[in-house]
């Protein structure tokens, strides 16, 4: 499975825009790119426009493992992709980061459309990425150093965004020092520092337990409602994908395609008890059982209790 090691998001951000990235206000590149396979506008935030990407796996037998994927989010959207273990998520998500190559196909990005000067609006968000011999403070301070932020600005920056993580107690704490799910704040305000615009998620509540998980559900949400951010947010946990977004993309695996979207409504919190939740929840894991045919009992974390 592909990882980025320690602090490579952080890095991400502060390189010039990933090569398979085009901005969308750039007339030059979106003139030389428009003979892609999108005929309509480019109204999205972020755009994976028919993106395919193969792997030698197990020897040299070549896998094809997304095929033709085709996603548009909008501004301010929060997207869940779920899907089994092994479908690409992660190739997907890092591919969208700049990560990886394409075989084919482009992602188109809407990152310059507040009129900022940076290319480096896209981040990618992962846990235990954490650097333990750097204090809270410290670590949440990184990517704003390396950028070279005036003393001044980094350190109002850190203190707002560790008030909102509720970790401002423990700024000179250690990461060793730190609950899971403190970690994952940690880790969450560090992001949310260089203000990216859009936060690409990859399973990173996967590891806490249920209690800790559920509070920073909503913690995600309140951080989401307040700075309007633009999310994608990967899991193969349909509940907490039901909880957190808007809207939610199914992916089937070999190849990894996206097999069918459905829509929630706007209204948060959630309760899982909610019929319409069930119902989708329902028909979620009957596409899972039925098109990878699955053991749901054996899989287990695809349908993983949150409540
Ligand atoms: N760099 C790589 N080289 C070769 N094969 C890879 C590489 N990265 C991923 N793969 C393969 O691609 C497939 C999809 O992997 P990926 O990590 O994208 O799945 P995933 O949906 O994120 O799974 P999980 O839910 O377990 O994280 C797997 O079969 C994996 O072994
Ligand atoms: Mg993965």
């Amino acid at each position: 499975m592909t990882s980025p090691s320690n602090g490579l998001e952080i890095e991400l951000v502060v390189q010039e825009m990933p090569h398979n990235i085009y901005d969308l206000n750039d007339i030059s590149v979106t003139q030389d790119k428009i003979c892609l396979n999108r005929k309509s506008g480019y109204g999205g935030k972020l755009i994976i426009d028919k993106v395919s990407k193969a792997y030698q796996i197990r020897g040299d037998k070549l896998v094809q493992v997304i095929e033709d994927i085709d996603i548009e989010i909008e501004e301010g959207e929060f997207v869940s992709l779920v899907g089994p273990s092994g479908c690409g998520k992660s190739t997907l998500l890092n591919i969208i980061a700049g990560l990886e190559k394409p075989d084919s196909g482009v992602v188109w990005s809407n990152i310059r459309a507040k009129g900022c000067k940076d290319h480096n609006r896209l981040l990618i968000f992962q846990e235990a990425a954490l650097f333990p011999w750097l204090t809270v403070y410290e670590n949440v301070a990184y990517g704003l150093r390396i950028r070279k932020y005036p003393k001044e600005q980094c350190n109002q920056l850190v203190i707002k965004y560790l008030e909102l993580v509720n970790l401002l107690n423990f700024k000179e704490s250690y990461i060793h020092q730190l609950s899971g799910g403190m970690k994952q704040r940690v880790a969450l305000a560090r992001a949310l520092v260089l203000e990216p615009e859009i936060l690409l998620m990859d399973e990173p509540f996967a590891a806490l337990d249920i209690k800790t998980r559920k509070d920073m559900y909503q913690l995600l949400l309140n951080i989401w409602q307040a700075t309007k951010k633009t999310i994608l947010f990967i899991t193969h946990n349909v509940e907490e994908a039901l909880i957190l977004s808007n809207r939610i993309l199914v992916m089937n695996s070999h190849p990894g395609v996206i097999k069918s979207e459905h829509k929630l409504n706007g209204q948060y919190p959630r309760s899982l008890e909610d019929e319409n939740l069930q119902e989708i929840k329902k028909r979620i894991l009957q596409e899972f059982i039925d098109d990878l045919n699955i053991d749901v009992e054996q899989g287990g974390n695809v349908n993983e209790e949150v409540n």
